[in-house]
């Protein structure tokens, strides 16, 4: 029962672990370098001539991938709020050229 109760609490925090990011770009980073701050360490690291094979879609679009980052994932990704919108867009447009 202990361990069940244990376990039951640890599954709780870890769904509450998806809150969103407190993560903030420097004022003139790279896509590259906010990918490497705020995403590398669950995606794959960038790589040059490595794709970096994140977005599924065959067909990928930049919008779609930067409301993505917006809103995160239902479980793990957190939501990047404090990425501001075009730097959202360029980031995921850097994702598609680099998938
Ligand atoms: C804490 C781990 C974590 C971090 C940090 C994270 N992600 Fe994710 N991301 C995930 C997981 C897990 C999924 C797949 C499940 C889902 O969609 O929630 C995912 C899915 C995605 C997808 C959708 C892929 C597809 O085509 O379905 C994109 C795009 C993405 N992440 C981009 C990013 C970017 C850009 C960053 C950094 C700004 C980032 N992620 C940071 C865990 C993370």
């Amino acid at each position: 029962m202990k361990t069940f109760l244990l376990l039951a609490t640890s599954l709780l925090v870890l769904a509450a672990c998806n809150k969103p990011s407190t993560y903030q770009p420097a004022a003139g980073d790279s896509s590259e370098t906010i990918y490497a701050d705020a995403c590398a360490r669950c995606h794959n690291p960038f790589q040059p001539g490595k794709p970096l094979g994140i977005v599924k879609s065959l067909n990928p679009n930049a919008q779609q991938v930067a409301n993505k980052i917006q809103v995160g994932g239902t479980m793990v990704m957190p939501a990047f709020e404090q990425i501001p919108a075009e730097r959202r867009l360029t980031l995921a447009q850097w994702i598609i050229d680099n998938n």
